[in-house]
């Protein structure tokens, strides 16, 4: 029997799947398109940071108008699609569970589903990115039986999100340190989701699909995941003198500790440099230090003990929940950014396209004869 017998990377770490001209890590530093995270970080807005994803370069203001432009038409939900999307349950649900099923239902409404050129997926590429922030606060107003509000067409996601969440005008210095976190979680190279969404992009099938796996693959703890598990864990933890007895057993009992460790980043995550910081202004200003002292003392802890450091989910779970976001949003909320970087990775997948076609390395059993039911 010829089998394949070659090496076996296990979750293909070292293996380069495609070239990519998107984001980028060496070492330490991330860059979108070229330009550091802490450079678009301390400078951009989200939207221009799509911009850029999308089409290698920072825009104009005229771009920039004419991308906002396109968001605000499309944020607001279609009647039909509210009304389908109010049948999906919502209790014991995960929201990523119903997210991914809201996209997926929206595409079966999306005039341009089954055209794959340049201008429709375009098209839907702006309705994806404009209506993910609404979908997820859809989900927090269904499960709370509140109106939904209408997205204002002239503010940006950070702003429409808070105030779909709240229901009222959001707090400018919020939008501000929530449009960051949006900017921090836009792409990561070729992460989980993205390889996920570039592996379906790679039969050629539709964005539609192509995002939804991308949404899938998010979900899982050990990826998008883990920032609800953070503040799940602090919470549990309780309080700053509980983190040490806390720790030594999650430790003697090999559990992972989430938020920290990354396959790429061996010397820390840029990001949660940036978080860190933002982490400690938003628990101080929401009354609430203890989350972050709490997290400094795990992050020292974990660096000493086990050599281990904070990735993206570590800081940005205190971050949100200083802003009263309830713990089961965070992923969604990942996924409202994330979405852009993972449509530039299908564009990027559909224009130097192969499909993604890896071997298995065979450990089963070999030249068995089939044996009738009434034999066995
Ligand atoms: N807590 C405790 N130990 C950890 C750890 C964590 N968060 N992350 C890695 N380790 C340990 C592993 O147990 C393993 O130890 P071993 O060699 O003694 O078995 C070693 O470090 C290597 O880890 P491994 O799981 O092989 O790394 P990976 O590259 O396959 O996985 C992650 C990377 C991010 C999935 C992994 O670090 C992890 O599960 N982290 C927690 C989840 C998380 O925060 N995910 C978000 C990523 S942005």
């Amino acid at each position: 029997m010829q089998v394949y017998d070659g090496a076996v990377d296990k979750g293909l770490e070292g293996v380069v799947a495609c070239t990519t001209a998107i984001s980028s890590i060496v070492d330490a530093t991330l860059c979108y398109r070229g330009y550091t995270i802490e450079d678009l970080a301390q400078n951009s807005t989200f939207e221009e940071v799509v911009f850029l994803l999308w089409n290698d370069r920072l825009p104009t203001s005229a771009e920039l108008v004419d991308l906002k432009n396109s968001f605000g038409k499309e944020m607001a939900l279609e009647p039909e699609l509210v009304a389908a999307l109010k049948k999906l349950p919502t209790k014991d649900t995960h929201p990523m569970a119903w997210l991914r099923t809201a996209v997926s239902t929206m595409g079966l409404w999306d005039v341009d589903a089954n055209e794959m050129d340049d201008n429709a997926n375009h098209r839907k590429a702006i309705r994806l990115s404009a209506k993910m922030a609404t979908l997820v606060a859809a989900f927090h107003c269904f499960r709370e039986g509140k109106e939904l509000a209408t997205p204002k067409a002239d503010k940006s996601v950070a702003w429409n999100f808070l105030y779909m969440m709240k229901g009222k005008d959001p707090d400018p210095e919020m939008v501000k340190v929530f449009d960051t976190c949006l900017i921090l979680h836009a792409d990561h190279e070729l992460n989980c989701s993205a390889f996920a969404a570039r592996v379906t992009a790679s039969s050629l099938s539709d964005m539609h699909s192509a995002v939804v796996s991308g949404i899938c693959a998010l979900k899982g703890p050990l990826h998008g995941g883990a920032n609800e598990q953070v503040m799940r864990t602090l919470r549990e933890i309780g309080g700053v003198d509980q983190v040490i007895p806390w720790l030594e057993k999650a430790l003697a009992n090999k559990e992972k500790i989430m938020g920290f460790g990354h396959r790429v980043y061996k010397n820390g995550d840029p990001r949660a440099k940036i978080l860190r910081s933002m982490s400690k202004n938003m628990t101080e200003n929401s009354g609430e230090p203890q989350w972050f002292a709490m997290s400094e003392i795990l992050d020292d802890e974990m660096k000493a003990r086990k050599g281990l450091l904070p990735n993206v989910d570590f800081y940005s779970a205190s971050v949100y929940y200083s802003m009263g976001i309830p713990l089961d949003l965070f992923t969604p909320i990942f996924a409202v950014s994330r979405v852009t970087g993972w449509i530039a990775h299908i564009l990027e997948q559909y224009s130097n396209n192969r499909i993604y076609r890896p071997r298995g390395q065979w450990t089963g059993k070999e030249g068995l004869k089939y044996t009738p039911i009434s034999q066995r």
